[in-house]
């Protein structure tokens, strides 16, 4: 899990000003972005701290526990700033937004008093309207977790802060599969895929503003399936052949995926469009069939292993990553043997690895045989010794090549910069501070397990 404070805009001198802290997957990120939009037109510059903000909002994630509770630690710093700012004469709004406010909204009113204002994921295009609304309520609680039948996107303005070169655009929400252990269905609510040309004029706004690249997001971006201009559902595989015509973006990437919804058109997709980076990230969960029909994947290990060998006889050099949950209720000694089995065989190129957390209301969190603490954490250390190990080798595999790097942003040291290579590698370049946005053709000197470093060859495209 990141925390992310957002970065795009800056104006000290404006009257009133948000500060936005950012917490969970990148579709978070983007969400906060699109907040951020919806309150300049109402005078709100962002600022960089929370401090002296007239609006704070926390933009939560509920994935696992330890996500959620560092949403009550911040909220306890939140409630002495407001309280410090109260007594200068001021006012502070503290917001919160995202899952945690979804599944706990009135919970979280109750346990957390600081906060004025709980809105979910999908009603946050009403931001304005609900901020005047806290204004007005003289200190009543306002709380909006509905899942409104208006698709909010229909209601966002267009975006119009930089993104950067490597940007985010959410195309499909939801999920419908409702896995034993996940709260997203609940959170983020059913499928929903944005039309075809709304994503392609984000898009085209995002190359104007510089980007380079672009990473589809969706809880189930495979699952997407958006009205295309002939009034067909277009599926992934379309939509991506779609936006590579697009003059001067470079790169293509999508996540997440489930292999349920990997079809040949993706597969085919993977082989023809030089646009999509060859990495995928697809979530496996489990090595073990009786576990991933516990946590009701609706995929066996043998589709998994099909779906990778298919994908990499279309694309050879595609790299994988995956996630995977140990302790999940009911996993055996020799479950998660298979996990580590199927680990070996496929070979990561990055993986993320958790302990099973019960989230209250989903199936798994009543599921009988709990496995306890100690095996969990035996279990993810073991694990993610041999997943580290592949990550290195894949990392030290590419010492010698000769790799095309996008410049992103400044790197840790002074007259270097950090970028990503096709396979989704940290890369860190010595180049001027001006060449952020270029593609360069990185000679890879040194690979460390979760970056690599290089020296530049020559430019591909400036
Ligand atoms: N406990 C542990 N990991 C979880 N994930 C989702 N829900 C849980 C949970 N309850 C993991 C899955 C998913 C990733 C985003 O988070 O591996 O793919
Ligand atoms: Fe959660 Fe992904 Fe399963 Fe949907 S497919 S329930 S988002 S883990």
């Amino acid at each position: 899990m990141t925390q992310t404070a957002i970065t795009t805009r800056t104006a000290p001198n404006l009257a009133k000003s948000v500060y936005i802290k950012t917490y969970g997957c990148q579709m978070n990120v983007y969400d906060s972005s699109r907040m951020a939009e919806l309150l300049a037109p109402l005078g709100f510059a962002v600022t960089q701290s929370a401090k002296d903000a007239d609006l704070v909002i926390l933009n939560t994630c509920h994935i696992r526990e330890k996500a959620a509770e560092k949403v009550y630690s911040e909220l306890g710093k939140i409630r002495r700033l407001k309280g410090e700012k109260a007594q200068r004469g001021g006012r502070m709004i503290v917001a919160v937004a995202g899952c945690v406010a979804q599944a706990e909204g009135v919970e979280m009113m109750r346990r957390a008093p600081c906060v004025d204002l709980v809105f979910g994921p999908q009603s946050y295009h009403r931001l304005p309207e609900l901020i005047t609304r806290v204004l007005r309520a003289n200190g009543a609680d306002v709380l909006d977790t509905s899942f409104p039948a208006e698709p909010k996107f229909d209601f966002l303005p267009d975006p119009t802060g930089p993104r950067g070169v490597a940007a985010f655009l959410t195309v499909q929400e939801g999920c419908n599969k409702f896995c034993s252990f996940c709260v997203v269905p609940y959170t983020r609510g059913a499928e929903y895929s944005r039309p075809v040309m709304q994503v392609v004029a984000e898009a085209r706004r995002f190359v104007r503003g510089g980007a380079r690249e672009i990473t589809l997001l969706g809880q189930n971006v495979n699952a997407y399936h958006g009205e295309g201009p002939d009034g067909r559902e277009w599926r992934l595989g379309e939509l991506i052949r779609r936006l590579a015509d697009l003059p001067g973006l470079d790169r293509i990437r999508y996540t997440t995926s489930h292999p349920r919804n990997v079809d040949d058109e993706l597969i085919a997709v993977h082989r023809d469009v030089p646009q999509l980076m060859p990495f995928l990230h697809l979530p496996v969960q489990s090595g073990s069939d009786r576990i991933l029909a516990a946590m009701n994947r609706r995929h066996t290990v043998a589709d998994y292993r099909r779906i990778v060998e298919r994908l990499r006889s279309a694309r050879s050099d595609l790299a994988l990553s995956t996630d995977l949950i140990v302790g999940h209720p009911g996993e055996s000694d020799m479950d998660h043997r298979a996990t580590l089995d199927l680990v070996e065989g496929v070979r990561f190129a990055q993986a993320f690895s958790f302990k099973y957390s019960a989230r209250p209301g989903t199936p798994a969190a009543s599921a009988p045989c709990q496995v306890p603490e100690d095996v969990k954490s035996q279990r993810l250390g073991e694990l993610q010794l041999l997943l580290a190990r592949q990550q290195r080798d894949f990392n030290a595999a590419c010492i010698g090549r000769t790799l095309p790097v996008l410049l992103e942003k400044p790197g840790r040291h002074e007259g270097q910069l950090a970028g990503r290579s096709p396979y989704l590698q940290s890369v860190h370049v010595a180049a001027a501070a001006e060449r952020i946005g270029e593609i360069v053709r990185a000679l890879i000197t040194a690979a460390s397990a979760n970056s690599l470093s290089a020296s530049v060859a020559q430019v591909v495209t400036a």
